[in-house]
């Protein structure tokens, strides 16, 4: 292993991984190129976008500003981590589908991983602060409303089954 090149040992939707990467690989490239978890998208590649969003032990991060060696010792989620074992789809996910809630579906991935870690802080939140908590995604087919509609849809599902 030369001075270039780092071992990572992570957790990524649950499943232990080691690699040996280069010191400076994008976290967000390691995910899919390394690990083929392509769900998650690369879209500005400087902390812009919100594509890229995965959670970090529980945190919504964006993954094109760590490097890979960063996820050492830590548990990654991604969007294809959502959906239970068994493949029945987060509250959040069928909130999505429901309330029609994408067009292209680019900017989903982070979009729901950005909404999972606020559900999880903010169980009952009103319009207004699912607006800002969706500020720092951008969406260029939406329009907005229907995500908005479809995270106070799940929130109320979610408390629902509480
Ligand atoms: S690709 Fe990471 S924020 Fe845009
Ligand atoms: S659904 Fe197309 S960018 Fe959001």
């Amino acid at each position: 292993m030369s001075a270039a090149h780092r071992p990572v040992t992570t957790t990524i939707n649950g499943v232990r991984h080691r690699r040996t990467v280069d010191a400076r690989m994008l976290l967000v490239d390691f995910l899919r190129h390394e690990l083929g978890a392509s769900g998650t998208h690369v879209g500005c590649e400087h902390g812009v976008c919100g594509a890229c969003t995965v959670l970090y032990d529980g945190l919504a991060v964006r993954s094109c500003l760590l490097f890979a060696p960063q996820a050492d010792g830590h548990e990654i989620v991604t969007v294809e981590g959502l959906a239970s074992p068994r493949g029945a789809l987060h509250p959040l996910q069928e909130a999505f589908a429901a309330a029609h809630a994408l067009q292209c579906g680019f900017c989903t991935p982070g979009i729901l991983i950005t909404l999972v870690a606020f559900l999880a802080e903010t169980a009952e939140p009103d319009e207004a602060a699912v607006r800002e908590a969706l500020s720092g995604n951008l969406c260029r087919c939406t329009g907005y409303q229907h995500i908005v509609d479809a995270v106070l849809l799940a929130a109320r599902r979610m408390a629902a089954e509480k």
